[in-house]
């Protein structure tokens, strides 16, 4: 049910001599409501006629015939195309009642397999603000691209390998304490870091140490291994709590060090298609883009880098997942990175690196200034998430106290707004992060739209709805609002899938919520008459949209809240 595609058809029967392609193209949605759902410009027409637009307007207007069509106005150069706002109405409840959770999916035989690179946390190191709009956005897009027909994997790129590790395990032989890393794993591995880095500053030794124990990383000895192991268990632990707050899960958690026996293998490639040149004893590779620095392949003293390992990364994925994309959801001051190795693969010849993607994102904001996890100033993920959790709590408490479940119910809502307001913007665009704002019931917040769903489901509830057939539509133009918004789900869907933009769902759904409140404060949906079937039938399709589009954002909905 597409009224587009409705009224174009429409006008392509009156007027073959435009495509129906282009017809779509023209169609206009007028600013009010009295200028009707469409609007035709007749200007290029007419230019091809030798006509004058309002003339050509008036003729086609007396001309569009269709049962979906109420009336038509011409109006100056326009055809204002009116719909029959009951019948469509009708219709597109019986969808979205008829197919459900399902509304807007894309159902495929043979799917595609997309991998998405996402979230990817450092080992030892505080999960940061970068992170968790790099997991949330990345979940968003993969649950997005699941319902449009894709299979997914996502892969938690683990940075769980570099000298970074010598240092800390020399400073952890030097002044680490085992019971205080087990109670407190990630902050305490921190303080060691930092300790690491203020001694070595007057104790260059200290540095020579650092690499030595890397060195031996590298070489496979037993006590560093297993301090790395261990490291890396603890850190995984923390971060597993977050990701459960979250509602995430991976298919794969194959990090940096997951490579390291895959790296020769890259170097020997690109060594036999001639592509290293030797630049200041380090090997590189030299690319055709000028605006790009040449791509850092291997160091003097034989190390390997973060690029060598995207590509054996990108190497290894191609192999195991046969991906058709691949999306890297990594912020945007990686871009050129990301782009040397795309470039780096193109002139080794493999043509699928074209359908490599780096899907940026912009900073999270705190007072105008980046936050940041550096120099022990930590802002820990977790606490945020659970200062969110408890003001959700606060919130319920003095709106709703006799709410059952209370504590679920907070979890979802404090974590949904945090996640909403991070998808509400357009990803590239930073983001002013503020608990406040995110938890108001009011505005374009996660609350809000998780509100208006319990709202719904209450007034089902009121109304003892059993889910019948309706045969019926409601004509108002509260509801008509509404109906509209929901008749462009699927449309909403497959632009947020083509532009791996989540913002789309997110506003979408704000948009819908409004018009439900606005319809809400101008209908008795529980009066007995004879359209009380045709609204309640409009309130559950309007609760299955809202519940949906939560759920492809990663936000659960409350039945109550
Ligand atoms: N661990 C990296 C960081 O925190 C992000 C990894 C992104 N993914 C990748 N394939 N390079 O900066």
């Amino acid at each position: 049910m597409k009224l587009t595609a409705l009224a174009a058809e429409t006008l392509h029967s009156v007027i073959p001599e435009l495509q129906l392609d282009k017809i779509t193209q023209l169609l206009e949605k007028p600013k009010h409501a009295q200028h009707g759902d469409l609007s035709f410009p007749c200007f290029e027409l007419a230019k091809m006629k030798r006509t004058a637009p309002p003339l050509l307007a008036a003729d086609i207007a007396t001309q569009l015939r269709n049962a979906m069509i109420e009336k038509t106005e011409a109006v100056g150069p326009y055809v204002n195309i009116f719909f029959r706002k009951d019948m469509i109405q009708q219709k597109v409840v019986y969808i979205i009642l008829k197919e459900k959770e399902n509304y807007g999916t894309i159902h495929l035989k043979n799917k595609e397999t997309i991998v998405l690179d996402l979230s990817s946390p450092n080992i030892a190191k505080p999960f940061s603000m970068g992170h968790l709009r790099s997991t949330v956005i990345g979940n968003a897009i993969a649950n997005i691209l699941e319902k449009s027909g894709f299979e997914t994997v996502r892969i938690n790129y683990l940075g769980d390998w570099g000298t970074q590790f010598g240092k800390l395990i020399a400073a952890y032989l030097k002044w680490g304490k085992e019971e205080k890393i087990r109670r407190n794993p990630i902050p305490e591995l921190l303080k060691l870091y930092v300790k690491f880095h203020e001694e070595a500053a007057v104790n260059t030794d200290l540095n020579e140490e650092g690499r030595r124990w890397f060195k031996q990383l590298e070489e496979g000895n037993e006590e560093a291994v297993s301090l790395w192991k261990w490291f890396r268990e603890e850190s995984l632990k923390e971060f597993n709590k977050i990701y459960a707050l979250l509602g995430v899960t991976f298919d794969s958690y194959q990090g940096e060090a997951f490579y390291n026996d895959k790296m020769d293998q890259v170097v020997q490639m690109l060594e036999e298609q001639d592509l290293l040149k030797e630049s200041d004893g380090a090997q590189v590779v030299e690319l055709d883009d000028p605006s790009l620095p040449p791509c850092l392949i291997k160091k003097s003293d034989g190390a390997t880098l973060y690029a060598t390992r995207d590509l054996a990364a990108a190497l290894y994925r191609k192999k195991v997942y046969q991906f058709s994309k691949a999306l890297y959801v990594v912020g945007q001051e990686q871009s050129i990175h990301f782009q040397q190795v795309k470039e780096v693969l193109k002139k080794a010849n493999f043509d699928w690196a074209a359908e490599m993607h780096h899907i940026p994102f912009g900073l999270l904001l705190k007072d105008g200034k980046k936050m940041s996890t550096r120099k022990g100033k930590v802002v820990l993920l977790e606490e945020v998430l659970k200062e969110a959790i408890q003001l959700a709590e606060r919130n319920i408490e003095s709106k709703n106290p006799d709410l059952p479940d209370k504590e679920e119910v907070a979890r979802q809502v404090g974590v949904g707004a945090v996640i909403f307001h991070d998808l509400k913007n357009y990803r590239v665009n930073s983001v002013e992060f503020s608990l406040e704002d995110m938890l108001k019931f009011e505005g374009e917040t996660g609350p809000y739209v998780q509100y208006t769903y319990a709202r719904a489901n209450s007034i089902l509830k009121k109304g003892k709805w059993t889910g019948e057939v309706i045969d019926k539509g409601l004509g108002d133009n509260y509801s008509w609002e509404l109906t509209k918004l929901l008749q462009e789900y699927p449309e909403v869907i497959a632009n947020s899938n083509k532009a791996y933009d989540p913002s789309l769902v997110a506003k979408h759904i704000v948009d819908v919520c409004q018009a439900f409140n606005s319809w809400y404060g101008n209908v008795k949906f529980l009066q007995e008459d004879a359209e009380k079937g045709a609204r309640l039938a409009l309130v559950s399709a309007t609760a299955i949209v809202i519940k949906e589009s939560l759920r492809l954002l990663g936000i659960q909905a409350p039945q109550e809240m």
